[in-house]
């Protein structure tokens, strides 16, 4: 499926599409180089998702926690660009958080790629030339 965010004006009806297609799966791996909108588009979903939390990048504690107020389900927000040893992926809980049935979104999956779950959805962001983003999954 592909979704194309035309501009941030639009981007709360192009999430809206995403979790209307998300089905019963739980782990999201948003592959995208740098600034290719992972944490915007993200943040768009969590909050179509009733997410009241704040919603920022989780860069420095590796894993955010949300809840969405209207389902009452967590959600967990995962940015592996600072993970350096599989180690520490395993010491942060990864395990828990995947095997507990809770929405996972995670960035630079391939960071942690030979850890990913088998029914993991794939998703990749692109900039495209006109500045729209571009997202395949
Ligand atoms: N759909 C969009 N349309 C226009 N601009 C966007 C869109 N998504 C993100 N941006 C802009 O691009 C910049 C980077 O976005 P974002 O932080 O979401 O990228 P990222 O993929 O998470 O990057 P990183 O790899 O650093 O985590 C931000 O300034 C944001 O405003
Ligand atoms: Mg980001």
């Amino acid at each position: 499926m592909q979704i194309i965010i035309t501009s941030p004006e639009t981007i709360k009806e192009s999430a809206q599409t995403f979790m209307k297609a998300m089905g019963d799966s739980t782990i999201f791996a948003f592959y995208g180089s740098m600034g290719a909108g992972k944490t915007t588009f993200i943040k768009a979903v969590c909050e179509e998702l009733g997410v009241e939390d704040v919603i920022t990048s989780p860069t420095f504690a590796i894993v955010n926690e949300y809840r969405s107020a209207t389902t009452g389900r967590l959600i967990y927000h995962f940015d592996f660009y600072r993970i350096k040893k599989q180690e520490e992926v395993y010491d942060m809980g990864y395990e828990d958080y995947v095997e507990s049935g809770a929405l996972c979104f995670m960035e630079w999956p391939e960071l942690i790629e030979e850890l990913l779950p088998e029914d993991v959805v794939k998703v990749t962001i692109r900039e495209q030339e006109d500045g729209t983003r571009l997202i395949e999954f």
